[in-house]
């Protein structure tokens, strides 16, 4: 479990870092007009995918193993955990998961569309919101001190 926790902890850097390289990458093709390319484009978005997903699993098995996830909820009650508690028993899991469904949505999309400013701007958008989640549920306190 402690293995599990420092993976999910060294993990997150390069997600969050690979996930803001497929934004930025995104924002600039789209503002840049430029074209989507299979090199590039097409293989960033895919790596941030594929990371947040890996991320994904390791927090769903973390959730069920640490005494911070789903056993802080059934010892001490919903009710009960203070504001940090409630953050990684609650609300990092849930807004982590619907940020990785937006994700997701941004990556299916992004195929059905030809021309390369709509690919880029549904990137853009879909991987940008799912990453504005994700940060505003990290526990900051714990993980970086
Ligand atoms: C891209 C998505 C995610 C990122 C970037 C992320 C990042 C982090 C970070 C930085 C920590 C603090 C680690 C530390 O204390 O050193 C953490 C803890 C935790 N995460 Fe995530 N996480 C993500 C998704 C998830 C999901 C989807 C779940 C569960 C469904 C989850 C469950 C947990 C749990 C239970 C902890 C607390 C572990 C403990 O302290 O025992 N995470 N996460």
């Amino acid at each position: 479990m402690e293995l599990l926790q420092n993976v999910h902890s060294y993990l997150a850097y390069v997600v969050l870092l690979v996930l803001i390289l497929a934004v930025v990458n995104a924002i600039a093709g789209w503002a840049g007009n430029k074209m989507f390319t299979l090199q590039k484009d097409f293989r960033l978005s895919l790596f941030a995918l594929i990371l947040s997903h890996l991320q994904l699993i390791l927090g769903l098995i973390l959730y069920f193993v640490s005494t911070s996830g789903f056993k802080a909820l059934q010892i001490v009650g919903m009710g009960n955990l203070n504001a940090q508690a409630r953050l990684l028993a609650v609300e990092h899991p849930l807004i982590n998961i619907i940020a990785i469904v937006l994700i997701t949505i941004g990556w299916s999309r992004h195929k059905k569309f030809m021309e390369g400013k709509k690919k880029f701007k549904s990137i853009t958008l879909f991987y940008g919101l799912g990453l504005l989640l994700i940060l505003s549920r990290i526990p900051w306190g714990a993980w970086l001190n």
